[in-house]
């Protein structure tokens, strides 16, 4: 059985749809890039996923054993978010909340995991640095650390790279892959750039606002919907 199983769903705000008939399955390891035009409902199928917000239509269901609880999530960053006053090691612990249950302290082993996962992303020596003091690209990565903190599942990204220069979004992706190789850690990532989703998919869902496109990679490359997106020039 699929993670994540989503059928003919629809979303939308007030009476007004914004993503309509989206049919699609997240496996055990799959690496699923969310791509499409601005508004074209990226980020509130990702609300949708995390379950803040109810679908208008269909069925959205978690399965394979997943709970609510073994889903991580980086949001679409704004900029207040980067000003953050806190450690960065206290940014990433905040990452375990749901596992401290009712004690007011984290345990020895959950501020361990903490920095486990920093050392994992190569950032457990900013640990005592401050969070707003941090790169653009450093910030980011403790908020993967973070949210590897909330999951050993599935981690949901929303435009991850999004104001980080060329070589910090060369090695965000890097991390990306790793994660995704090597913790076997399933990703579905928002990306507006799709060579970048090309390069790291193994799925892909293309938003258009009255439908989708899901398939593999492959697939995709081969659809009316990626020629017509790109003119016919290759990205891949
Ligand atoms: N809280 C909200 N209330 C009403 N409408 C909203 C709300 N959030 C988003 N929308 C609208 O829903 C549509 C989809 O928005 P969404 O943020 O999901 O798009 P997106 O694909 O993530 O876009 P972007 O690429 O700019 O991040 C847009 O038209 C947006 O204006
Ligand atoms: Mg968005």
């Amino acid at each position: 059985m699929a993670l994540i199983d989503c059928k003919n769903v629809s979303l939308g705000y007030e009476n007004r749809i914004v993503a309509q008939d989206l049919t699609f399955q997240v496996n055990k390891g799959d690496l699923l890039c969310i791509v499409g035009e601005n508004g074209s409902g990226k980020s509130t199928l990702i609300k949708a996923i995390l379950g803040l917000k109810e679908t208008e239509s269909g069925h959205l269901h978690y399965g394979d054993g997943l709970t609510a609880k073994q889903v991580g999530y980086l949001p679409q960053q704004t900029t207040a978010q980067r000003d953050f006053p806190a450690s960065v090691f206290e940014v990433v612990l905040s990452g375990c909340l749901s596992s401290k249950g009712h004690s007011l302290f984290y345990s020895k082993q959950l501020r361990q995991k903490a920095r486990d996962n920093l050392e994992k992303l190569d950032m457990l020596a900013f640990q005592n640095h401050c969070y707003r003091e941090l790169s653009g690209g450093q910030q980011q990565r403790v908020l993967l650390a973070r949210a590897l903190c909330a999951t050993g599942t599935l981690l949901l990204l929303d435009e991850p790279v999004s104001g980080l220069d060329p070589l910090a979004t060369a090695e965000f992706y890097k991390l990306i892959r790793r994660i995704n190789r090597d913790y076997g850690i399933t990703i579905i990532m928002v990306s507006h750039d799709l060579q970048d989703a090309l390069s790291l998919a193994t799925h892909i869902l293309h938003m258009k606002g009255d439908g989708a496109f899901f398939g593999t990679k492959k697939a995709y490359l081969e659809s009316g919907v990626y020629r017509a997106f790109t003119g016919g020039e290759s990205h891949a």
